[in-house]
């Protein structure tokens, strides 16, 4: 019977019946799923092992398998997802932070002195995991985010409120298209002066699946995150045509743009990084040793 069901033994269940459905990460997604049900830290679970599971938390979690079993990923499902070690907010409306994004984040820190007001932008911002993560990096930085979607900035504000105490008196999220005028308009960063000033750094994940491809993607990704988040246009490279000009501008003379790129867009995106005058281009590699990250400086 179900009522006899150890925390142990639910967990383990969890984790068969997923991996009877060829989730690679069986073993991970059983124990965030249960430990979103139940309430219970990753400890707690640990200590209540031989206690018995509720009848309502084996109903819950038989629920959430079901929707884990449309391929709905679970950061989608619990409501969010850690990325450089704090948790981010997720909803429909964002892409979900991936640790290959991680790799910007290393690039970005390197670049920026912990001592210094370093001025950011953030092209795409989605939750926010970039800026933010930047801005709690970086205690004396200011950044402005952009994002066409209402509802994935809406995420990137709840975000901004709980990543770090002090993040949202450092923070301006913008409603716009990286390609209008409006939000270089007069916008001030709270605490670092007007955005149309020239910046220090701009780093942008733009959407980089050609469209044809969008189709072929795994279900996870095609059918819950945004199409909005993907869609790089015909080749896949559209949205940096479209950034890495403008953001040639907006640097200061010695100031870096931060571009993730798919594995195979580098050639491609250097040159277009080289055309528009940035110099000294370097590819950073994600942990599987695949490009992932550009990086040019205005010189
Ligand atoms: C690949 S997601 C990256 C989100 C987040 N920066 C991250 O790294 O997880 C790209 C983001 O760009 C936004 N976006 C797409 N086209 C845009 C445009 N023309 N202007 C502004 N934002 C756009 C999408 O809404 C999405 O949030």
């Amino acid at each position: 019977m179900s009522a006899t069901l150890t925390l142990e033994a639910l967990q383990r269940r969890m984790t068969q019946r997923l991996d009877s459905h060829h989730n690679e990460t069986a073993a991970l997604d059983a124990r965030l799923l249960l430990e979103h049900a139940s309430g219970l830290s990753p400890t707690e679970l640990a200590m209540q092992a031989k206690h018995n599971a509720a009848a309502s938390l084996i109903n819950d979690t038989n629920a959430l398998l079901a929707l884990r079993l449309t391929g709905m990923p679970v950061a989608k499902i619990i409501g969010h997802k850690e990325f450089w070690g704090r948790r981010f907010h997720v909803s429909a409306a964002v892409l979900d932070p991936r640790p290959d994004s991680e790799t910007l984040i290393e690039a970005a820190l390197s670049l920026l002195p912990a001592n210094k007001a370093r001025r950011l932008i953030d092209f795409g911002t989605g939750s926010g995991c970039l800026l933010l993560t930047l801005l709690a990096e970086r205690p004396l930085a200011t950044g402005l985010g952009i994002d066409k979607s209402r509802a994935a900035l809406s995420m990137a504000r709840r975000n901004a409120h709980c990543v770090e105490p002090d993040v949202r008196r450092r923070v301006a999220l913008r409603n716009s298209d990286w390609l209008s005028a409006d939000w270089r308009a007069n916008i001030s960063i709270k605490a670092g002066g007007p955005v149309d000033m020239p910046v220090d750094m701009i780093v942008a994940n733009p959407p980089y699946i050609g469209s044809d491809e969008i189709a072929t993607l795994e279900r996870d990704v095609r059918l819950f995150d945004p199409r909005l988040a993907l869609d790089g246009g015909p080749d896949g490279i559209s949205p940096y045509r479209a950034l890495i000009g403008p953001s040639f501008q907006r640097l200061k003379n010695g100031g870096h743009l931060l571009l993730e790129i798919g594995a195979t867009q580098a050639a491609a995106i250097s040159a277009l990084m080289a055309a528009a005058g940035f110099s000294d281009i370097l590819a950073r590699q994600d942990l599987a040793g695949r490009d992932r990250v550009l990086i040019g400086t205005k010189p």
